[in-house]
């Protein structure tokens, strides 16, 4: 096909983006021949590799028996799903609500907090607290709570003023402090903001248990979510936990903040809900939240066309049968391992200065100075270049969004389907060491 024949009709991105006619396992086949090991999994989507059968069976078989439902109306799908996520999540976020993504996802929960505290006689209660090196979608809310300077940019007047904590991102403490003598003053901010935005008017603070793009696999101290938990309660904040990328085994666990011990008011999901093969998000929400929209006999004002669609629903129904009998999430875990351990020789590499994440999310941070941590400045292009280089090789892994105060930063995050094997880790690996290697003249000259 002609390049112009891909763009014509098209709103794309960049000029004229790669063809992709297949995909299998763990490959993106394009229609030039070439055929890339997929180490972004989607990106951090496609859990259960590309391609099975069974899925698409559960596909045709849903559209057939019904096509549409009106979201007001159940399906057997949407029952079925919902059963099966609230085996894999936290005992008490027994109630399960679908939408198409994680925008979405996040918009609906943080405006079911909101309206929480209306029906609980707190209606002053509306503002969300979010994180600095956050990314919780592309609506504008949403854009407005995340903090990629470079997808806000143009939209500042339309945004609302985010009020945000400090991240915790120990590589680069925000307040110059080292674990564990910090105290957790990352954490001890959202107190901070809260007294000083009044505990009246603030009604949720949303966080990802593990960053995924925005920072690159940073991962908190084991108290960071127990003590934002405490203050939570402490001034009656619901805790919406974003486990779009973290949800669903991701991390090597069911749930992100399964590692932290603590527990969200809302989990919120998409990609590895249905592995990529259909559009579905959604949030798990405690069980007493929807007891009160039940005693006030109130509707949760929100709804899309195409929420709990039944054919996205069927789909994640078998994309989880497929995890839960394959056992994916221990695969997950036990392949995060291998593949931490095959990074460690990446270390050495003076441009390596971080590697953090759990399970099948890592990211690498890349810095001028390992000593000072500098960044590279941003004419160097760094991670799109080591990233163009391994796709060139055959591997193709996500970029990140860290950004300095001089909008500089390079990270790239490695999050394959679950199903990689040993030596496709091993063949990911030597190509970025190989990248790596061959490439740092360039970025130091
Ligand atoms: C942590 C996180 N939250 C929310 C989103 C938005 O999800 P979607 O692209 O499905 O709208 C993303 C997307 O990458 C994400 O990484």
């Amino acid at each position: 096909m002609e390049p112009q024949e891909i763009t014509e009709n098209m709103f794309f991105r960049q000029p004229t983006p790669p063809l992709i006619v297949k995909t299998e396992g763990v490959y993106i086949h394009f229609a030039d021949g070439r055929k890339i090991l997929d180490a972004s999994g989607g990106p951090m989507a496609v859990n259960i590799g590309y391609g099975r059968q069974e899925v698409a069976e559960a596909a045709k078989k849903s559209i057939e028996k019904v096509s549409y439902v009106l979201p007001v109306f159940a399906s057997e799908a949407r029952i079925e799903l919902a059963k099966r996520i609230r085996k894999i999540m936290p005992a008490d976020l027994g109630r399960i609500y679908f939408c198409s993504g994680g925008s979405e996802a996040n918009e609906a929960a943080i405006k079911l907090a909101r309206q929480y505290h209306v029906l609980t006689g707190k209606e002053s209660k509306h503002k969300i607290i979010s994180r600095d090196l956050s990314y919780h979608g592309m609506t504008i809310a949403t854009l407005s709570m995340g903090d990629i300077k470079v997808r806000k940019r143009d939209f500042k007047p339309m945004l609302w003023d985010s009020r945000r904590i400090e991240a915790c991102y120990c590589y680069r403490c925000p307040f110059g402090q080292e674990y564990p003598g910090c105290g957790l003053e990352c954490a001890l901010s959202l107190e901070k903001l809260v007294l000083k935005e009044g505990p009246d008017t603030v009604a949720a603070f949303i966080a990802e248990p593990i960053v995924a793009a925005a920072a690159g696999g940073t991962t908190p101290p084991p108290e960071y979510f127990p003590l934002i938990r405490e203050i939570c309660d402490k001034y009656n904040l619901l805790l919406i936990v974003d486990e779009v990328v973290t949800g669903f085994g991701r991390t090597g666990r069911n749930m992100g903040l399964d590692h932290f011990n603590a527990v969200a008011d809302i989990a919120t999901f998409a990609k590895g809900a249905s592995s990529g093969y259909a559009p579905l998000g959604g949030m798990a929400v405690k069980d007493e939240i929807l007891e009160q929209f039940e005693q006030k006999r109130a509707d949760f004002q929100h709804l899309y066309t195409f929420s709990a669609h039944p054919l996205a629903c069927a789909v994640a129904n078998e994309v989880q049968r497929i995890i839960e009998a394959e056992h994916l999430i221990e695969r997950a875990a036990r392949m995060g391992d291998y593949l931490r351990e095959s990074l460690a020789r990446l270390e050495a590499l003076p441009l390596v200065g971080d590697i953090r994440g759990k399970g099948m999310l890592w990211g690498i941070e890349f810095v001028k100075d390992k000593v000072t941590r500098e960044p590279f400045p941003l004419e160097k292009s760094v991670k799109n270049s080591i990233i163009t280089d391994c796709f060139r090789k055959g591997v193709f892994f996500y970029p990140g969004y860290y950004e300095d105060e001089l909008g500089r930063g390079d990270h790239i995050l490695i999050s394959p389907p679950f199903i990689i094997t040993e030596e496709e880790i091993d063949q990911c690996v030597d190509i970025l060491y190989e990248t790596l290697t061959e490439s740092m003249d360039r970025f130091y000259l």
